[in-house]
C-alpha cells in the first residue's frame, strides 16, 4: 500500500466512493494510486501540463499499482478533459491564482464538473474570492500539515445561478477583507479545525518578522506597510483569542 502525506490523505478523504475523478497537475500520481488501491473511484484521468510529471506518475503506477490502468493526458488545466467527463476535479499543489486561472479559462466547461477539491499552495484568499465571485459554494475547508507547512484544502461546488448581484458581491468582498475572512476561512473557525491555532500563530510570526525587518531597515520607508501589518496582527490575534476562548468552553 502506498503511504500518502497527511495533505494527500486529507484530499483522498474528500472524495466520495463511486465518484469519477480527474487529477489536474497530477505530477507523481500518488493520490490517484491511493484512490485506486482503496477502490474509491471507478474511473480516473491523470493530467499534467508537462510530459516529465506524467512519466513520473507512470513509474509510480508501475512500482505501486501495476494493475492500475488510468488514462494519462498531457494538457493545460481542464483542456485535457471533455465537459462533464468526470464528477470530481482535483487541482492541488499549485498557487491559488493559477488554480483560479485554470477554473476561469472556460467557466461554462468548469461548471460542468460537480465538485472541486482544491489545494492552493499560495494566495488562498484570491482563490476564495474567485469562487465567490463566480457562484461556487465552498462546502468544506480543512487543514493538514506537510513538511512543517500547514496546507489548506477547499471543497467547492459550482452553481449555475448567481448568488447575488455583482454590486452585492463586491460590497461583501470589501467588507470581509477587513476581517481577513478570505484568508482565514470562517468554515475552519466554525469546525474548530485542529490545526487552526498553529496556522494562525504561523501567520502572526510571519507578520511580526515583517515588522522587525521594517524596524531594522528604516521605519519611515515602510511606514504604511508597518501600519497595515500591525492591523493584520491585531485581527489575527483577535481570531486566535476567539478560537482559544471557544475551545476552553468545550
Ligand atoms: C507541485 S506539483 C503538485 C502535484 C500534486 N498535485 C500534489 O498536490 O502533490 C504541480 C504540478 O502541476 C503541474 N501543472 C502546473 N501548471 C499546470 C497547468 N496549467 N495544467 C496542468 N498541470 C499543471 C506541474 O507540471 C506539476 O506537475
Amino acid at each position: 500500500m502506498i503511504k500518502l502525506s497527511e495533505r494527500l490523505l486529507l484530499m483522498a478523504a474528500c472524495v466520495a466512493p463511486g465518484e469519477t475523478l480527474a487529477d489536474i497537475g497530477t505530477d507523481h500520481g500518488l493520490l490517484p494510486i491511493f484512490l485506486y488501491e482503496n477502490k474509491v473511484c471507478p474511473k480516473m484521468i491523470l493530467c499534467d501540463i508537462a510530459a516529465g510529471p506524467l512519466e513520473k506518475a507512470k513509474q509510480n503506477i508501475a512500482a505501486y499499482a501495476p494493475s492500475f490502468t488510468p488514462e494519462l493526458r498531457q494538457g493545460d488545466g481542464l483542456s485535457a478533459l471533455q465537459p462533464a467527463e468526470v464528477d470530481t476535479v482535483v487541482i492541488a499543489g499549485m498557487g491559488g491564482e493559477l488554480i483560479a486561472d485554470i477554473l476561469a479559462f472556460d467557466l461554462a466547461k468548469t461548471k460542468s464538473y460537480r465538485k472541486f477539491i482544491l489545494q492552493p499552495r499560495t494566495a488562498p484568499e484570491k482563490l476564495r474570492k474567485f469562487l465567490y465571485r463566480n457562484d461556487f459554494t465552498i462546502q468544506e475547508e480543512h487543514l493538514a500539515s506537510e513538511r512543517g507547512r500547514i496546507c489548506e484544502v477547499i471543497v467547492a461546488v459550482p452553481s449555475q445561478k448567481a448568488n447575488a448581484t455583482m454590486e452585492e458581491k463586491e460590497a461583501r468582498l470589501t467588507a470581509l477583507d477587513k476581517t481577513l475572512a478570505w484568508e482565514i476561512s470562517p468554515l475552519l473557525i466554525k469546525k474548530k479545525d485542529p490545526y487552526l491555532e498553529r496556522f494562525l500563530n504561523k501567520k502572526i510570526d510571519k507578520e511580526l518578522a515583517i515588522i522587525k525587518h521594517i524596524e531594522e531597515n528604516g521605519r519611515d520607508v515602510g511606514y504604511l506597510k508597518a501600519e497595515r501589518t500591525k492591523k493584520r496582527i491585531k485581527t489575527l490575534r483577535l481570531i486566535l483569542h476567539k478560537i482559544t476562548k471557544d475551545s476552553r468552553k468545550d
